[in-house]
C-alpha cells in the first residue's frame, strides 16, 4: 500500500519509518488497518517519550521530602464523629442536588489475576458468584435510591475490553439500571517499543503493539468523549473515582465527600494503614509540601520500613485509588494536552519481526508508557486525604492467591456482614477458627449496619451460607 510523502516524513523524524516499511510490506486486507494504527500516532509525543524513558537512562532522583500526609484521622472520640457528621451532611446534600457523579476505573487488563476478560465480570460473591460490575451496580443503585440522586455512573473501558464490558452490561439488562445513566469512556492506547531501539513494535504483521495508556488517560478520555462538558452542562462539579477490582468500596461516601468539599480540594484521596512496610500500595505522603503519591515500585525500602517515636510505621498511608476530583480540575488538567508524567514500565511483549517471524521474548524486551491519575495531585491547589478503615472499605481481588485475592475478599466480606448481622442482633455460625459462613448482603438492601438492622426482622435465623438480596431476606 503505497504512503503519503508528508506521513512518510512525519515517521522519519519520528525515528519510527520502519512504520512505513510495514505498511508496504502488510498483506493487503490488513494494511488499512495498519495505516489507521499509525495515523492515530501521536508522534511528537512519542519522540518525546522514546527520547526522554527509553534512549536516555532516566536520571536517578530520590523522592524529595517525605513526610506523612496530614489527614483527616478515623473519628476516635466525640469532636471525630461530629467532624464526620458534618462532612456527611454536605456530600449528602451534594448528592442531593445531583452534583456528583461516580466514575469506575476498569480499564487495566488484569494480568496478574489471570481471568479472562473484564476484570469486572470476575465472579467473586462468596454465595451467588456475583460479578464486581453487579456489586458496584447494586451500590449505585442503592446511593440513588437513598438520596434521590441521579448519580451518573461513568466506566473507564480501554480498547482492549470495552466491546466485552459493554456486552457484559447489555447482558445483564444493565444490573437494572437506567442505561442511559450509565456511560462507557474509552481510554487511550500508547504504543510499546523496542527497549533497544525506541522503534514501535507490531504485536502481527498488520497491527501495533498498543496498550491502555494508563488510568491517568482517564481525564483524557473525559474530555475527548465530552463526558466533561456533559458533567457541567448538568450541574456536576465533583466526580468519585474507584477501581474495579474492590467491592468493599463506599462509592460516594458522603463522608468522603464532605470533607473533599469543605477543604475547598480539587483533588481527594482515601487511605488506608499499610499491612506492613512492602505492601504494594502506593505510598500517600506529603512529597516536598505537597500531597502526592509514591509508587510502591518506585519507594526505596528504607523508606517504606521508617517508623516514628511509637514504634509505628512513619509512613502509614497507603493509597486505595479511590479519589474525589472536581470537574474544573480536570478541566485544567487536560487544557492544550495531558499535563501528568509519563512513566516507564519495562515489560515482555510478543513482536514480530519485519520479515514477519513472531518473538515471544524470555526477558523484557520492551517499555510501555503510562499515566497516572494520583499524579494529577501535586498539580492541585488544596488537598485532603481522608482515612479509612480498611476492614469496611478495602480488600481488592489483585491476583489469583494469596494477599489481595478471591479468597482473602471473601474472607473480608463475611467477617464484614457478620459483624453487621451481629450487631443488629443476628447470630451468624462460625466454623472452628472463628470465620463466619458465606453471606452476602446486597446494598440495595442495606449500605450499612444501620440500615441493615433496620431492615430484616429481629428473629432472622442464619444456620448456612445465605444472600440477602434486595427485596429482604
Ligand atoms: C494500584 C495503584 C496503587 C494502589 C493500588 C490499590 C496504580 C499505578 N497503582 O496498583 O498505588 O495502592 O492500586 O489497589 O494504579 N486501570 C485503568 N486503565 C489503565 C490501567 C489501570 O483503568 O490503563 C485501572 C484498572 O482497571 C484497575 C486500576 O486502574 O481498576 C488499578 O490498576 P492496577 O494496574 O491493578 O494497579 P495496582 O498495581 O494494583
Amino acid at each position: 500500500m503505497a504512503l503519503d510523502a508528508a506521513l512518510q516524513a512525519r515517521l522519519a523524524e519520528a525515528g519510527q519509518e520502519h512504520l512505513a516499511d510495514a505498511v508496504r510490506a502488510a498483506p493487503e486486507a490488513e494494511a488499512a488497518g495498519l495505516l489507521a494504527q499509525v495515523e492515530e500516532l501521536d508522534l511528537g509525543l512519542l519522540r518525546r517519550l522514546v527520547d526522554e524513558l527509553v534512549l536516555t537512562e532516566p536520571e536517578a532522583h530520590g523522592p524529595g521530602h517525605i513526610a506523612p500526609p496530614e489527614t483527616v484521622p478515623l473519628a476516635a472520640d466525640e469532636p471525630g464523629r461530629a467532624r464526620d457528621l458534618e462532612a456527611a451532611e454536605q456530600g449528602e446534600a451534594a448528592l442531593r442536588e445531583g452534583r456528583v457523579a461516580a466514575v469506575l476505573l476498569a480499564g487495566g487488563q488484569g494480568t496478574r489475576l489471570g481471568f479472562d476478560g473484564p476484570k469486572g465480570d470476575y465472579p467473586f460473591g462468596p454465595v451467588t458468584g456475583k460479578t464486581l460490575f453487579a456489586q458496584h451496580a447494586a451500590r449505585i443503585a442503592a446511593m440513588r435510591a437513598r438520596y434521590g440522586a441521579g448519580l451518573p455512573w461513568y466506566i473507564l473501558t480501554s480498547p482492549v475490553n470495552d466491546a466485552q464490558t459493554r456486552a457484559s452490561f447489555r447482558d445483564a439488562g444493565f444490573f437494572g439500571l437506567d442505561p442511559e445513566s450509565v456511560r462507557f469512556v474509552v481510554q487511550g492506547t500508547l504504543p510499546a517499543v523496542d527497549r533497544g531501539t525506541g522503534r514501535v513494535l507490531l504485536e502481527a504483521p498488520g497491527r501495533l503493539a498498543l496498550s491502555p495508556d494508563g488510568h491517568g488517560g482517564l481525564l483524557s478520555a473525559l474530555r475527548r468523549t465530552g463526558a466533561l462538558d456533559e458533567m457541567a452542562v448538568s450541574g456536576i462539579t465533583t466526580f468519585f473515582t474507584f477501581q474495579v477490582d474492590n467491592p468493599l468500596i463506599r462509592v460516594a461516601d458522603p463522608v468522603f465527600l464532605g470533607h473533599h468539599l469543605s477543604a475547598g480540594a480539587d483533588m481527594s484521596n482515601l487511605a488506608v494503614r499499610k499491612r506492613e512496610p512492602l505492601e504494594p500500595v502506593g505510598l500517600i505522603a506529603s512529597i516536598d509540601g505537597r500531597t502526592g503519591v509514591i509508587e510502591y515500585s518506585d519507594l526505596p525500602d528504607e523508606l517504606a520500613h521508617a517508623r516514628d517515636d511509637a514504634g509505628d510505621l512513619l509512613l502509614w498511608a497507603g493509597n486505595i485509588a479511590t479519589h474525589c476530583i472536581e470537574v474544573a480540575f480536570a478541566w485544567e488538567l487536560t487544557e492544550g494536552g495531558l499535563r501528568l508524567p509519563y512513566h516507564r514500565a519495562v515489560k515482555r511483549v510478543p513482536f514480530v519481526t519485519p520479515d514477519g517471524a513472531a518473538v515471544i521474548p524470555d526477558t523484557p524486551n520492551a517499555v510501555k508508557f503510562e499515566t497516572f491519575i494520583f499524579d494529577a495531585l501535586p498539580f492541585a491547589g488544596a488537598s485532603v486525604t481522608v482515612e479509612a478503615r480498611r476492614e469496611e472499605q478495602f480488600s481488592p481481588i489483585k491476583n489469583a492467591t494469596g494477599n489481595d485475592s478471591p479468597a482473602t475478599c471473601r474472607r473480608d466480606w463475611n467477617r464484614l456482614w457478620a459483624g453487621w448481622l451481629e450487631a443488629a442482633g443476628v447470630a451468624v455460625p462460625r466454623d472452628g477458627s472463628g470465620e463466619p459462613v458465606d453471606l452476602e448482603i446486597d446494598p440495595r438492601l442495606a449500605l450499612d449496619a444501620a440500615e441493615l438492622a433496620a431492615r430484616i426482622p429481629p428473629d432472622l435465623v442464619i444456620d448456612g451460607p445465605v444472600a440477602l438480596g434486595p427485596a429482604g431476606p
